[in-house]
């Protein structure tokens, strides 16, 4: 059987997008990330692409009148690396229902926080709302992508506590750890074709 082809959209650290390279090549995980796509020409996950060896592409989406004319480039992108999965990382741009229709249930994104709760917020907004709120836990959510943001179907989370001397900073950089996992299991599980999506829910097969 032919390895799982994945195709990662970023638009700017990275870190998960390395992740997902390393975990892939090191791991019993039948995937291999293809090919890098981002639409800011300096992210610098770019440069990370570099360092792993992995094909990258730059689609500066201001270059595109229509958002259906960037990702049509886009999935023209990923059709040419015989992608099956795209997984979104860090990728701030939100896709048109012609792109999810397009990979429904073949396109995953990675969030900041134990979804639904804290959904729609970005980055470090995210970790400060949490302390704000006084929840005691955090985490991370993969779900597939969906035409409401950060509302598709959840396929894994992980959990931390927020401790009490938290700043956002901090939980941001405990979180990532727990992304940097997460999302490697995700893609395993994808892998092994153990998603089964019914509605707002997706069981794993055979756990
Ligand atoms: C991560 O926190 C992810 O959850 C969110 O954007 C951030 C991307 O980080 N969607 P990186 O670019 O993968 O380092």
């Amino acid at each position: 059987m032919p390895k799982l082809g994945v195709g990662v959209l970023a638009s700017g650290r990275g870190s998960n997008f390395e992740a997902l390279v390393k975990a892939t090549r090191k791991e019993a995980i039948d995937a291999e990330v293809r090919v890098l796509v981002v639409n800011v020409p300096d992210a610098a996950a770019l440069k990370r692409a570099e360092a792993l060896d992995i094909p990258a592409v730059v689609l500066d989406h201001r270059e595109y009148g229509r958002r259906s004319e960037f990702e049509k480039a886009v999935v023209a992108r990923l059709n040419q690396h015989d992608v099956r999965l795209v997984c979104l990382a860090g990728f701030m741009r939100i896709l048109s229902p012609f792109f999810v229709e397009h990979y429904r249930n073949h396109v995953m994104n990675i969030h900041p926080s134990l979804l639904p709760a804290f959904g729609g917020l970005q980055g470090i907004d995210v970790h400060r709302a949490v302390i704000e709120s006084g929840a005691k836990v955090s985490g991370c959510t993969v779900h597939f992508v969906s035409e409401e943001v950060d509302a598709g179907p959840i396929i894994v989370q992980r959990t931390i506590p927020v401790r009490e001397e938290d700043t956002p900073d901090s939980l941001a950089v405990r979180v990532l750890l727990e992304e940097h996992r997460a999302y490697p299991e995700a893609v395993r599980l994808f892998s092994e074709n153990r998603l089964k999506v019914e509605g707002r829910r997706v069981s794993v097969l055979g756990s």
